[in-house]
């Protein structure tokens, strides 16, 4: 299987892999925080939006959203879940806006998919750049020290007559710039199993390192991962919710 599978060949089946995360609560506790601390405008882009279950709630909250992804057939289920919305193939590594929004968003650990912390920095100022003053960017991160690479999340789920198994886990070497995102999907269909296995390369940064970055640019709250009530971070728990407010110039 091609390291990016499953966001091309395989991704009819990604809102399987996905059925069991809580987007309604995420985007709720993004749109609180946007109206808490962000400037509370309503135009915003989902970063790395894949088949868009973000900005489907956005829409629902009255915002005017766009989509950015690097792959056309994760743009194509995003503009079906979503055709009011407007969506963009780019690499969220540089990318540009003809008009600046008031939220940016960049769910499911995406920000990693930046390849290096040269190219996250990039990222970060194409955000900063594409933001109105006090604007938000809001995004959840894995810190690398805290990577247990024998832990996986799993969950399986029927479609017709298939039955689907998932499995996702980090993997860090304890050294370097680079981390990986190990996946594997297992489709058992009249006793047939057929087995997709995929490793994307991805950046490996700790807190701290995330926390310099963004500093230069941004008011930076760092959030607990929990989408039932905000929270501050404990300092101590490998995931966190960044929201990031863009000081004015
Ligand atoms: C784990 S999915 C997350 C999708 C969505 N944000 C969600 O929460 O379900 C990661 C997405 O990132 C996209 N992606 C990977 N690298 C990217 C890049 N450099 N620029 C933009 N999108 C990228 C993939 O195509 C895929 O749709």
């Amino acid at each position: 299987m091609s390291s990016n599978a499953l966001y091309t060949d395989l991704s009819t089946y990604y809102d399987l892999m996905c059925c069991d995360i809580n987007y309604p609560a995420q985007s709720n506790t993004v749109h609180r925080l946007q109206q808490l601390l962000g400037n509370g405008g309503k135009n915003h882009l989902d970063l790395a939006c894949g088949s868009a279950p973000h900005i489907r709630h956005f829409i629902d909250y009255g915002y005017q959203c766009s989509g950015l992804d690097i792959n056309q057939p994760m743009l194509d289920l995003a503009k079906a879940r979503c055709p009011q919305a407007h969506f963009m193939l780019q690499n969220m590594c540089s990318f540009t806006l003809d008009k600046p929004v008031d939220l940016i968003t960049c769910f499911l650990y995406s920000i990693h998919y930046n390849q290096s912390i040269a190219t996250l920095a990039q990222c970060i100022t194409s955000a900063h750049a594409a933001l109105t003053p006090g604007g938000m960017l809001c995004f959840n991160a894995v810190d690398k020290v805290t990577i247990c690479n024998n832990s996986r999340v799993r969950h399986s789920t029927m479609l017709h007559d298939s039955h689907f198994q998932f499995e996702s886990g980090w993997h860090y070497s304890g050294d370097g710039e680079q981390q990986s995102l190990k996946l594997q999907i297992i489709k058992t269909s009249a006793g047939q199993r057929q087995l997709w296995q995929d490793e994307h390369a991805m950046v490996a940064i700790s807190f701290a390192q995330l926390q310099a970055l963004l500093l230069p640019y941004f008011d930076v709250h760092i959030l607990a991962h929990n989408y039932d009530s905000i929270a501050p971070w404990d300092q101590k728990a490998g995931n966190a919710l960044f929201a990031c407010i863009k000081r004015a110039d």
